[in-house]
């Protein structure tokens, strides 16, 4: 990839930048904050820590949106982070006109990039931005699965006690405490999670998960997670940048798959060169089915009441 923007130089974007440089996953990096010298000095620091493992990815920073131009792909991490006590639906009217404003930007500027959505509440800022880019919507998706998913590795490691390198989770739905983990696809070394914990250890690493980014919020009390969601960033990036088919759970824009339409949710999604290459459609059960319609018919609440801003 020649070159990737992050807009927003927060704690969120700079363990984004700090992974993406390191990682040599663009030749050219670019962290953009209404805050310029911030983001100015973040890139210098980012940079001179990238080139000691061998990177020769030059990080700028700034604040001109102009710096947003040849941008193959563009992060969006700007916005407030909730305070303790608030769900991430509650910085909408906040987040909301950042949202917009970043994407007249990248309109203007950059309108063949790729837009990677992580500023909450994602399932909806992911739709606003897909409604306001004009690109088809393997253009534009959002990231929250794959850092659910990590929270659920960690408990299931922790409660079953085996190497978190063996095990594979899955989670769907919104990024919120109606996200929808399905253990049925969650394994420990190809070992269904059900061999080894009973309903009740399930259904309380479950619970942990959705409530994870508050369980870190109300612990900091000054700013939400920020090292995790930078790794799935980095992630969901690496298979973007490298093109390699990989099966990441994606905020993707759904046209009929799971019974909906008109709506951003997370679905297991193949990510390649341009974007999402394919939204995966798996055959629910019924709870499961159960489970996903709420957590759909919550963000389609969300989506209401944005619009209604
Ligand atoms: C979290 C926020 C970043 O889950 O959404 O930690």
């Amino acid at each position: 990839m020649n070159k990737l923007s992050i807009v927003g130089a927060g704690m969120v974007g700079e363990a984004a930048a700090q992974i993406i440089a390191r990682e040599e996953f663009c030749r050219e990096l670019m962290l953009i904050d209404v805050q310029g010298e911030l983001a100015q000095g973040k890139a210098l620091d980012v940079w001179q820590a990238a080139v000691e493992s061998g990177s020769d990815t030059r990080v700028y920073g700034g604040s001109n949106a102009e710096l947003l131009q040849d941008s193959d792909l563009v992060v969006i991490t700007a916005g407030m982070p909730r305070k303790p006590g608030q769900s991430r639906q509650d910085v909408l009217s906040i987040n909301l006109p950042i949202l917009d404003s970043i994407m007249l930007d990248i309109n203007r500027h950059a309108p063949a990039a790729t837009v990677l959505v992580v500023s909450n509440p994602v399932d909806v800022l992911t739709y606003r931005a897909w409604c306001l880019s004009g690109l088809g919507r393997n253009r534009v998706f959002g990231q929250a699965g794959v850092l659910d998913t990590a929270r659920m590795k960690c408990f299931i490691a922790e409660e079953t006690g085996f190497s978190a390198r063996d095990i594979t989770a899955l989670v769907l739905g919104g990024h919120g405490d109606s996200m929808v983990p399905l253990m049925r696809y969650c394994a420990v070394g190809s070992v269904p999670l059900s061999h080894f914990l009973s309903n009740q250890q399930i259904e309380r690493i479950v619970e942990r998960t959705r409530q994870g980014g508050g369980e870190i919020l109300g612990l900091k009390k000054v700013g939400s997670a920020c090292d995790a969601p930078g790794v799935a960033i980095a992630q969901m990036v690496d298979a973007i940048a490298k093109g390699r088919n990989r099966i990441l759970p994606t905020v993707a824009i759904l046209e009929g798959e799971y019974g909906r339409t008109g709506i951003a949710m997370g679905v297991p999604c193949v990510l390649a060169e341009d974007g999402v290459a394919r939204v995966i459609e798996l055959s629910l059960d019924a709870q499961e089915q159960a489970m996903f319609d709420r957590s759909a018919d919550q963000v389609v609440r969300d989506i209401a009441e944005m619009n209604a801003l």
